[in-house]
């Protein structure tokens, strides 16, 4: 991945954050927040990012074609076929119900998948305009300083992460809550996967897990964390294949962590 692409996808993000999401941060109308779906929230920055990200990010590369969230809730058919060619995935605004709440946790992400594999992530948070990059096999970055996550394995006890249980099926829930106490501590999550894996690639927690996959929430972060020198893979222990939103994945500051977490968090 050549570094002007890198910059020029994080220009095109900073400049819809700039032009229409941040001018909405804690201004938004009743009008401009409307449900999707039950408990979904979508808001005119949402949208109109979405909007403007679109068309900048497909005359990028020729050919290529963008699978954004917004745009996906209206035709679900753009999901298709994710593994062909030059795809963009677009979370427009990552963390909408934070953004609504007036809280500054949310970010603005987009990931290029080349024939299904993710290539490049960036991952926005316009409030502190804190951006994070990867490509594939040329490392992770926060704001150009390159990220390298603990190789060692820290003891059961003394290691924290979060665990999103919104969506967990309640047996998986219980299993949690019955081995929380083994841990440091099991967060809830920030509500916002453009913060809850930089979070683990920065050496804030060791790990994080999550049960629902769209493509737009998990292929920046599992990058990213990947590039760092972290572990995420599906609970089975297969790779992350943003293709298949089958449930359940696991992201880790590496590989022994990955295992440890996934044996003492899910145990029965
Ligand atoms: C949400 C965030 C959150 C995840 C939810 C997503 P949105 O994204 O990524 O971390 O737990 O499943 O819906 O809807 O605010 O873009
Ligand atoms: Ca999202
Ligand atoms: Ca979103």
């Amino acid at each position: 991945m050549n570094s002007g692409l890198i910059d020029e996808v994080s220009a095109i993000l900073r400049n819809a954050a700039a032009d229409v999401v941040l001018p909405r941060f804690q201004k938004l109308q009743a009008g401009q927040i409307e449900e999707k779906s039950p408990g979904e929230v979508v808001t005119i920055a949402d949208r109109e990012a979405e909007q403007i990200i679109t068309p900048r990010l497909m005359s990028l590369l020729p050919g290529s074609r963008v699978v954004g969230e917004e745009a996906t809730a209206e035709t679900p058919a753009l999901m298709d076929e994710l593994d062909e060619g030059d795809v963009w995935l677009v979370d427009p605004i990552d963390g909408t119900a934070n953004f609504v709440a007036g809280s500054p946790v949310f970010s603005v992400m987009v990931a290029l998948l080349r024939r299904g594999e993710t290539v490049a992530a960036w991952l926005l948070e316009p409030v502190s305009d804190r951006l994070a990059v990867a490509s594939l096999g040329a490392g992770a970055f926060v704001d150009g300083i390159r990220l390298h996550t603990e190789s060692s394995c820290p003891d059961v006890a003394s290691s924290r992460g979060a665990v999103l249980t919104r969506f967990l099926p309640d047996a998986l829930k219980k299993t949690v809550a019955a081995n929380a106490s083994r841990f440091s501590a099991i967060l809830p999550g920030t509500r916002c996967s453009g913060v809850d894996y930089p979070a683990v690639a920065t050496g804030k927690q060791n790990f994080v897990m999550f049960w629902r996959l769209l493509p737009w929430d998990h292929a920046p972060g599992a990058l990213l964390l990947s590039e760092a020198g972290g572990w995420v893979a599906r609970l089975d222990g297969s790779s992350y294949d943003p293709s298949d939103q089958r449930p359940g994945l696991l992201a880790a500051q590496n590989r022994d962590v990955w295992q440890t977490v996934r044996r003492k968090l899910l145990e029965t």
